[in-house]
């Protein structure tokens, strides 16, 4: 279903913290008209007092006949009911992140959209940031040499989520940036996470990623539970690292050309004698040009509407991250490393996304 009149009519589904963030981008793009679906009253008469010019309702069904796409900003455990619903419609649908939680429900929506012949799209977020794709493209170009390890962080007194643990809310943006920058996805996975507060999830938890094909691993620490919002992604490359923080105003990438390499010749000085050699040099910022990722996203999924643009993150990336937060859960039931199954096609889904 590819719209064609001038107007894209789109419904965002859910006026919490993050779906009204979606009103407000989708509502700043031209010749877009919003509908906000809201279950709950008073958010219902916040939405309408904020955008007058925007329909409102209280349930998608009431909202499915005259909108083209539908924006599913619900909490993850009814995005599956929410998206499916607009697919079975025939609608073009963008979820957020996580798309699911269980794989059965990721394959059920893809094949859902395969079938309805419409777009389903995955809210990751970050690989519509520009700082983010700057760092890919320094990761690609090979300026920082092979790729040791990669580090990230995303910390904070962050949110409690009701329906998912501190892994289902804030790794998926981890996985999508880590698997973004090494054009694969990882094929194992191991978890230690702990609930620290409240009866329900674990709020801080430590993921290690492995990429066999890279030879690299990416090690996502994630927390609910932390005095200081951080928000970097650290890449150590052979010759040079790099830190995308996402909290810096105007340095939001360090290229750091530093790096140790073992030393290859015994000075004899016995135990004052150092194993390796440092080279330290210039700290550089490349300018990264600022556009709301949230903003650029949704822009991108009415182009897709609107039959302009290939998908960047279809509903297949989505399922790729819920398959490696699903063995994440396995990594902390059994203590062990997880497969992540299975692994496909990863790099050609990537990079056709990436494209
Ligand atoms: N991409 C990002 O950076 C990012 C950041 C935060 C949250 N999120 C995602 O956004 C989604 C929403 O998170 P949130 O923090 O805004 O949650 P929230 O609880 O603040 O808001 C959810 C809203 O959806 C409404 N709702 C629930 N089911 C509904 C239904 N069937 N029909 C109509 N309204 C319904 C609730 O009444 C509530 O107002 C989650 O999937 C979360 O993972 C993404």
């Amino acid at each position: 279903m590819t719209v064609t009149g001038s107007c894209s009519r789109i419904a965002v589904v859910g006026y919490g913290y993050w779906g009204s963030k979606h009103v407000r981008v989708v509502s700043s793009l031209r010749d877009v008209a919003v509908t906000v679906v809201e279950a709950d009253e008073q958010r219902l008469s916040e939405a309408g007092a904020h955008y007058p010019a925007a329909r409102l309702c209280r349930s998608l069904d009431e909202a499915i006949d005259d909108v083209d796409g539908v924006v599913v900003a619900t909490p993850a455990g009814s995005h599956v009911a929410v998206a499916s619903a607009a697919l079975r419609a025939g609608r073009h649908v963008l979820v957020e992140k996580p798309l699911t939680t269980t794989v059965a429900d990721a394959e059920m929506l893809v094949d859902l959209a395969d079938r309805s012949g419409v777009h389903l799209m995955t809210g990751h977020t970050f690989e519509y940031n520009p700082a983010v794709w700057k760092l890919r493209e320094i990761v690609r170009s090979g300026a920082l040499g092979r790729i040791l390890y990669i580090d990230a962080q995303r910390l904070s007194l962050g949110r409690y989520q009701v329906d998912v643990d501190v892994v289902w809310d804030l790794a998926p943006h981890d996985i999508s940036i880590v698997s973004f920058l090494l054009d694969e996805m990882p094929a194992t996975t191991s978890v230690w996470a702990k609930r620290n507060v409240g009866i329900r999830h674990s709020d801080v938890a430590h993921l290690r990623l492995d990429f066999p094909r890279s030879r690299t691993h990416a090690f996502v620490h994630v927390s609910w539970l932390s005095p200081r919002k951080v928000r970097t992604v650290t890449v150590i490359g052979e010759r040079r690292m790099a830190v995308y923080d996402d909290i810096s105003d105007n340095e939001r990438i360090r290229i750091y050309d530093i790096g140790v390499d073992p030393a290859t010749v015994d000075d004899g000085s016995g135990a004052h004698g150092l194993p390796m050699t440092y080279r330290t040099g210039d700290i550089t910022s490349p300018y990264v040009p600022f556009e709301e990722p949230l903003l650029v996203q949704d822009g991108h999924f009415v182009d897709c509407i609107r039959g302009d643009a290939a998908c960047r993150t279809p509903g297949r990336r989505g399922l790729d991250v819920v398959r490696v937060l699903t063995a994440a859960d396995r990594s902390m039931t059994t203590g062990l490393p997880a497969e992540v199954t299975p692994a496909l096609d990863d790099a050609t889904r990537i990079s056709a996304a990436a494209s």
